[in-house]
């Protein structure tokens, strides 16, 4: 029966959900400060040191034309299309401004474009951008490298699909969350999958290396069979990869998510029932479950990776690339450069003014401490490698693990008790029962959480 899954607990589920980071950073943005220097950036930026690592370029393309109710990113509903071409100059002069900061040799072996939605731009636009981030920065073969972008199945048509492919992207993320039309309706998001096929099928035509899924449990109306129904369309146009989100309801925060009626969201027990259909019908359908909550082919690259703890994150997820310096680029975004985390002007005005006196446009920032890059690496072993082998740690920070962290250690022993690590004084290991729990096994190693309201982050499940 159902339950005989290892991985899925339901008693130990429920009694861990809480809420918590999703460790896309350590420290997590909520530490970001107002009085950050941005010349502790260009220091990072400058540094001879870091030229060792890639870098990585995000481009955020923040506009919508309409907006999904449940959606927590960082976007600006409009139809107006105009806005696109001055976002896309003020993005090409960011581009000049950030190249003179690096030693621009360096190679570019990742790209992403996120938002918003990055084909709100027209095809000319996106080449245009391309073409500018290429004269000023050195990328690597697009074969060898991670150049990803998100994508609305109800703004790509097939030639912007071939478009993408020939402007050198080899990944698709498409955002689908759900089939079903009752919940289609209560999101404000109508997809028939019909459309996300012939996206799906036009990404293959024009030769996408891995095209990716985003599915999201915890919407309205959902139940275990409607969910179920979604993941047996989705098995049928077999992605390479899914992510499936936990909806992260904070409607203090996002205020859109007020327009779904509260009544319709399922309770906390469907939420775990859904999932852990998710989890079984998925491996049936032979998924490899990656880190947190992907989902990938066995011969996908993300899946490799995993077997061979050569997993990275970002702050898209999971990656298969070794640790980059990332710019970011456009509203909002945030990029990381050596010990440097800096985050632009999140409202367009700011950020158009920023660019326009011909400044980068960071606004907030944190300059990571021994103790946070020490931080840093053990909860980004744990979400990528589901483990801490501590001489690996001893070895590079000098320190003694057990001494250093004696009072995580101890709280971890009612964790190990109930099956979720299991603790030597070599290492820490995340039990099979752990791995959907990774981030409450993560947040005990957070300095900061106790200072913060857990109420400014989402469940864990
Ligand atoms: C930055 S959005 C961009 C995707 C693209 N605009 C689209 O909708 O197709 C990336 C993904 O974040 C996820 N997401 C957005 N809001 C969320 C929320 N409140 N809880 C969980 N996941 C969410 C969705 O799965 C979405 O596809
Ligand atoms: S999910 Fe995508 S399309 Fe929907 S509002 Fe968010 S960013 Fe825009």
């Amino acid at each position: 029966m159902t339950t005989a899954n290892p991985l899925f607990r339901p008693d130990l589920l429920a009694k861990y959900n809480a809420n918590g980071p999703r460790y896309t950073s350590y420290p997590t943005a909520l530490q970001f400060r107002d009085d950050f220097d941005p010349g502790a950036y260009l220091r990072a930026a400058a540094d001879p040191g870091a030229s060792a690592l890639d870098l990585s370029l995000y481009f955020h393309i923040p506009f919508c034309d309409t907006v999904c109710f449940y959606c927590g990113c960082n976007k600006i509903a409009t139809k107006n299309r105009a806005h696109a071409l001055p976002y896309l100059e003020r993005l090409k002069r960011e581009i000049a401004l950030q190249a003179a900061c690096f030693d621009t040799r360096r190679p570019v072996s990742q790209l992403h474009l996120g938002g918003g939605t990055p084909t709100f731009m027209s095809n000319d636009e996106l080449a245009e951008l391309l073409a500018t981030a290429r004269e000023h920065f050195a990328f690597v073969p697009d074969d060898e490298a991670e150049y990803s972008i998100e994508v609305d199945p109800r703004e790509a048509s097939p030639e912007t699909i071939a478009h993408l492919r020939k402007l050198g992207f080899n990944r698709l993320s498409l955002g689908v969350q759900d089939f079903d039309p009752l919940v289609q309706k209560a999101i404000n998001r109508i997809q028939p999958p019909d459309m996300t096929a012939s996206v799906m099928q036009a990404a293959r035509h024009a030769g996408f290396h891995s095209i990716g899924v985003d599915l999201i449990y915890g919407l309205p109306h959902q139940t275990v069979e409607s969910f179920s129904r979604t993941l047996d369309t989705m098995i049928e146009l077999a992605p390479d990869r899914l992510s499936v989100f936990a909806y992260a309801h904070m409607p203090q925060l996002f205020k859109m998510q007020r327009r779904m009626d509260a009544a319709t969201l399922p309770s906390p027990a469907m939420r775990l029932a859904i999932l852990q259909r998710v989890v079984e019908r998925l491996s049936a359908a032979g998924y490899v479950y990656i880190g947190m909550d992907h989902f990938a082919l066995p011969t996908d690259e993300l899946a490799r990776a995993q077997a061979q703890r050569t997993l990275h994150r970002n702050f898209q997820g999971y990656s298969t690339r070794a640790e980059c310096d990332l710019i970011g680029f456009g509203a909002s975004s945030i990029g990381k450069v050596g010990d440097v985390y800096a985050q632009n002007a999140k409202e367009l005005p700011a950020y158009a003014a920023a660019i326009d006196a011909g400044k980068l446009a960071i606004t907030r920032g944190v300059r990571l401490s021994a103790d946070d890059r020490l931080r840093r690496d053990i909860i980004t072993q744990l979400m990528c490698n589901l483990e801490l082998r501590f001489d690996e740690f001893e070895a590079m920070y000098g320190i003694h693990f057990a001494d250093t962290f004696e009072p995580e250690l101890e709280r971890l022993r009612g964790f190990e008790q109930d099956g979720l690590v299991s603790l030597s004084n070599r290492k820490l290991e995340v039990q099979t029962a752990g791995r959907m729990l990774v981030r409450n096994i993560a947040m005990v190693f957070d300095h900061y959480l106790g200072q913060q309201t857990l109420e400014r982050f989402s469940r864990t499940v």
